[in-house]
């Protein structure tokens, strides 16, 4: 099987070298680490043409689509109506990320419990029903509606937070469209994990959950990012809610999907925290989760190809084999990440250690030298019989990247 891999971060990376085990994988557009190991295509994932265009030369049997970006602009459409098999939702399947309106509203509709929550596009009501929730003794969350790279959920301690954050996001526009609508939603205090399903038109197969870390710093403080670090199994989780996520939030939520005649061929992400022993959504997300998919191939066996060529193609998606190890990712990120950062800054990578796994996310190659590209520029993935023995793994990994300015949480997987 030939598989074209659309996307240039550390999932995308993560992605390649798994299906790379037991399939032919090239990429577009990749990254330095990606182009280290398959054949790279300078082809911007948001120019539709370009990427079927692509995928007919060179003659693949499958296309995954990684980011949100295209999937939102409506690269699966392109793809499936020029007959290639493409694993990623289309652009209606795509707005249960795009648009976290749309997306509370499906989950009210299919009864999924998510925290209570209102929607709005004006700041005066929305900073008068932020004020009226701390009064009755709920904190909330602020949320801008659509995608924001993960830092658009500001969790409030107070009413001036909130308030604040609202200014932000629908007056001063600090997310600029994606701000145009907020959520705000009452804030449950729990376990965070989520489920990433691959999800095709007769059944759906959940990989291991996993738990990620979205704040920049140790011990959950300061601005959410688009994440610092993951890790899996989560022992906290335990099977039976799980197994309750799955089928109050996951079946139920496809399910409202068919039913609006909206197809799904792709990864349905659940966001989910528990609250009084109960599984709540907390979002959905329309494609693999960013970090959490770099431990998780890691703790992959054979059947990942298969599982995604099958969904694509509208057969019953079979079961993946599940590594008996734990794997842990840790982020390594630029100097001022998540605000602005600056690029191009060398770095040098030593050899990881035996069981890890450096997957790039924002790295480039200027003039024959490996240098920074972005906020988040690796995730030093570990793996080892126990969480903790994969934590050892991956700080251990972290360790080999070398750059001006790296900054990483020391509390991955410290749970
Ligand atoms: N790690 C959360 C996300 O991918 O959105």
């Amino acid at each position: 099987m030939k598989i074209l891999v659309v996307g240039a971060g550390g999932r995308e990376h993560a992605l390649v070298w798994k299906l790379a085990q037991s399939a032919e994988v090239i990429c577009a557009p990749g990254n330095a680490g990606i182009a280290q190991e398959v054949p790279c295509f300078a082809v911007n994932p948001m120019e539709s043409d370009r990427v079927v265009a692509l995928a007919k030369t060179e003659n693949v049997d499958l296309v995954v689509v990684g980011p949100e970006d295209p999937l939102v602009n409506g690269l699966a459409d392109a793809l499936r109506a020029a007959g290639i098999a493409t694993f990623g939702p289309g652009r209606d399947g795509a707005q249960i990320e795009a648009s976290k309106a749309f997306s509370k509203e499906l989950m009210a509709a299919a009864s999924v419990p998510t925290p209570e929550f209102r929607v709005f596009t004006e700041a005066e009501p929305a900073k008068a029903y932020a004020r009226q929730r701390f009064a009755d003794g709920f904190p909330v969350v602020v949320k801008a509606s659509g995608n924001a790279l993960g830092k658009g959920v500001v969790v409030c301690d107070t009413e001036f937070e909130a308030e604040d954050a609202i200014r932000r996001m629908l007056v001063d526009r600090v997310f600029g469209d994606a701000g145009r609508e907020i959520i705000i939603e009452d804030r449950l205090n729990g376990f965070e994990f989520s489920i990433l399903s691959i999800v095709g038109d007769h059944n759906f197969v959940s990989l291991p959950i996993a738990r990620d870390h979205k704040r920049i710093g140790d011990g959950n403080v300061g601005p959410n990012t688009g994440g610092m670090g993951a890790f899996s199994p989560v022992a906290s989780v335990p099977a039976e809610m799980v197994k309750d996520a799955e089928d109050r939030l996951v079946a139920p939520i496809l399910a409202a999907l068919r039913e609006r005649g909206i197809p799904f061929r792709g990864t349905l992400f659940s966001g989910i925290m528990t609250h009084n022993g109960q599984p709540f959504c907390l979002e959905y997300n329309a494609r693999f989760g960013d970090p959490e998919t770099q431990p998780l191939m890691m703790r992959l066996g054979a059947g990942f190809p298969e599982a995604l060529y099958a969904a694509a193609t509208g057969e019953v998606v079979p079961e993946i084999e599940v590594l008996d190890r734990a794997a842990v990712g840790v982020v390594v990120a630029s100097a001022g990440y998540p605000g602005e950062v600056v690029k191009g800054i060398p770095m040098e990578i030593a050899p990881a250690p035996e069981g890890s796994k450096v997957f790039h996310a924002g790295t480039k190659m200027q003039l024959g030298r490996l240098t920074t590209n972005g906020g988040r520029v690796v995730c030093a993935v570990g793996t080892g019989q126990s969480v903790e023995e994969a934590r050892a793994c991956a700080y251990r990994a972290a360790d080999t990247v070398n750059f001006v300015g790296a900054y990483r949480r020391s509390d991955i997987a410290a749970e």
